[in-house]
């Protein structure tokens, strides 16, 4: 959300914050009873995608792996279901696939609304907020005073941290917050997302400050000093920068090691609205400096983008995954900040996107970060069909084949378009009334494709589905791979192996029951079709 380019949205969060101030008290237990409330039947409520029981919900925040668990935090407006005074609420998981909801984490306080940050864990009790010989967790949030602002000052955000001592159940914020304080005379600047740099023994923190990434060290996640920025002449900036994520990551097949910078953004997205881009090279300690190869790729105005699709937002990754998993898991928030607010749903608004295990390849036209969905996805497979390759000239309806709704489903499809072809070929959800939902590839733009505009509701936004959204291929493998998961109101691509994201949201007036899989101007190979129902995963 651009707080300070929106003044709309802006004037209803501060009257909502001075209402919400002035008339309600809080309890260290208010999470529970609104987290306990929903049903998960209601309409498009998603059914193996996390999302609150009840009210508002952006950003993933905290993501941290601790003693089994992978925590959830994520930005939360207890009283509404649009975005107003910000709360860490917070779940847990086992897999990433189930999800426990835990009471608010970390509340509001005098210093501002918590906004977007992270969570490590502090192995050799660095910061000395540990007891009894095990070690902290430590959170650093950005503190948003809406105070400050309106009074004009340019400072109002600064970042704090808060700790706990029993796994994640509750959090004590530190006494000399706000620990890192706004020297940079930019109003945006925020977002904090920590790091172990184990090669200059520090800790380090990225904050998006408008148009480029701060880095700040810290010897003790207390004290911090300003080491390097980076990004104001390189990728896209259609809008202002939020919630990056650094991360150091191992080349598939080889020991070499590389530095993912992720940046997300808001406007200026593929396909507008909010996006995510990233970036590849190395951090010395102070600075990011990109892979040459990579830089020329994205001058300024132009990124390289994480997911096409229209929501996929303020993904980061989980810290402290264990490094015999060694895996680098991401999750991003479900929507776009051109219509989250005024999606047709009341109890709850708002999901985050299916977890994401990164990868980096090193591929023909250089490094790339490629998105596959995390394999613990996979215990969510009930129902399976297959069907045998075949030469595909007109659609083939499935609905009766499956024997199950693909309102909840995933699919692998392989194409073999001719060479030269301007075939279109994909997957096509439908229902009673005709509404449509459409994914596939377009052979003669070398382009992946997803079109809701006839998908059912888009009348709350005319930016929601007023043109077919596209992503260029990558790939020069002849044959198309097409995986895709779709819940009650969205499809997620992998495409080529996860070279290609699209994550969509969708809002049919009945769920979609009904599928097809089509090719359109001319004939295509299809290699492969196997599906299967997911099951939901919520009690
Ligand atoms: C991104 C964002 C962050 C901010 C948070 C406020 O969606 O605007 O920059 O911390 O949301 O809720």
């Amino acid at each position: 959300m651009i707080i300070n380019k929106n003044s709309v949205v802006l004037t209803v969060a501060v009257m909502l914050g001075i209402l919400y101030a002035c008339v309600t008290p809080r309890s260290a237990n208010q999470g529970t009873s609104s987290q306990q409330s929903g049903s998960y039947r209601e309409q498009h409520r998603p059914q193996f995608h996390f999302s609150p029981a009840t009210q508002w919900m952006n950003d993933p925040n905290g993501m941290v792996f601790y003693d089994g668990e992978y925590h959830l935090f994520y930005q939360f407006y207890p009283d509404s279901n649009v975005w107003g005074p910000m709360h860490w609420a917070h779940a847990v998981s086992k897999d990433m696939v189930y999800w426990e909801h835990l009471p608010i984490a970390i509340y509001p306080d005098s210093l501002g609304y918590i906004f977007s940050g992270s969570a490590v864990v502090d192995w050799n009790n660095t910061s000395g907020f540990g007891i009894n010989g095990k070690p902290p967790l430590v959170a650093m949030f950005t503190y948003h005073n809406v105070k400050a602002e309106k009074a004009g000052r340019s400072d109002y955000e600064n970042q704090g941290i808060a700790y706990s001592n029993d796994r994640g159940r509750t959090w004590i914020k530190y006494s000399g917050n706000p620990a890192l304080v706004n020297t940079s005379n930019h109003k945006d600047f925020r977002d904090p997302k920590l790091v172990w740099d184990d090669d200059s023994k520090q800790w380090v923190v990225v904050l998006a400050v408008g148009d480029h990434t701060e880095f700040w060290g810290s010897p003790n996640l207390k004290k911090w000093r300003y080491l390097g920025e980076f990004g104001k002449e390189l990728g896209a900036h259609g809008g202002v920068w939020e919630c990056p994520d650094l991360f150091s990551i191992k080349v598939a097949g080889t020991g070499e090691k590389k530095w993912i910078l992720i940046v997300n953004l808001n406007p200026g997205g593929p396909n507008g609205g909010s996006g995510t881009q990233y970036f590849v090279g190395n951090f010395d300690g102070k600075q990011f400096i990109p892979d040459p190869n990579f830089a020329q790729l994205v001058p300024k105005g132009k990124g390289m983008w994480l997911d096409w699709g229209k929501d996929n937002y303020a993904g980061v990754t989980w810290s402290d995954v264990p490094s015999k998993d060694g895996r680098r898991l991401l999750l991003g928030w479900m929507s776009n900040w051109e219509y989250a607010q005024i999606v047709p749903t009341t109890v709850w608004r708002n999901a985050t996107t299916l977890p994401r295990e990164m990868v980096l390849k090193q591929t023909q036209d250089g490094y790339r970060l490629y998105s596959q969905p995390a394999r613990e996805l996979e215990k969510l497979r009930a129902t399976p069909f297959q069907m045998p390759a075949t030469t595909l000239s007109e659609p083939i309806n499935l609905t009766d084949k499956t024997g199950f709704s693909p309102a909840q489903s995933e699919w692998m499809l392989e194409f073999i378009p001719p060479v030269g072809s301007n075939v279109r070929c994909g997957i096509e959800l439908s229902n009673e009334k005709n509404e449509t939902y459409r994914i596939g590839f377009d052979a003669a733009k070398n382009q992946f494709f997803s079109d809701r505009t006839n998908a059912g509701n888009h009348a709350f936004s005319d930016k929601f589905a007023n043109n077919v959204h596209i992503s260029p291929r990558f790939s020069k493998d002849n044959t198309v791979r097409l995986h895709v998961f779709f819940d009650a109101a969205s499809a997620e691509l992998f495409a080529d192996d996860g070279a290609t994201l699209m994550t969509e949201l969708y809002f049919p007036s009945t769920n979609f029951s009904r599928i097809k899989i089509f090719a359109e101007g001319g004939d295509v190979s299809l290699a492969k079709c196997q599906g299967y129902l997911l099951k939901r995963i919520w009690k």
